[in-house]
């Protein structure tokens, strides 16, 4: 894992943690970990995390989660 997913992974609480392997994107089966990691890069809008991942692009069900990473990540809101 590389220093900014690492360094992304310490600003998160635990909750947000969790099954990182697993799908957060389940329409288009992307892992957490891969949303981090982009979030981690610098994609700082769901746009851009949805670019670069396809997190949700099926039918925005985890729209929602995506962003809460982006604010925790990038926004430092917790
Ligand atoms: S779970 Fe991601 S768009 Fe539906």
């Amino acid at each position: 894992m590389d220093d900014k997913t690492q360094q992304a992974l310490a600003k998160l609480p635990d909750i947000l943690k969790k099954d990182l392997n697993q799908n957060l994107c389940m329409c288009n089966e992307v892992p957490k970990i891969d949303v981090i990691r982009a979030i981690a890069a610098g994609a700082d809008t769901r746009e851009k995390v949805q670019q670069i991942t396809y997190a949700s692009d099926g039918n925005g069900c985890c729209r929602r989660q995506v962003a809460r990473l982006i604010e925790c990540i990038h926004e430092d809101r917790c």
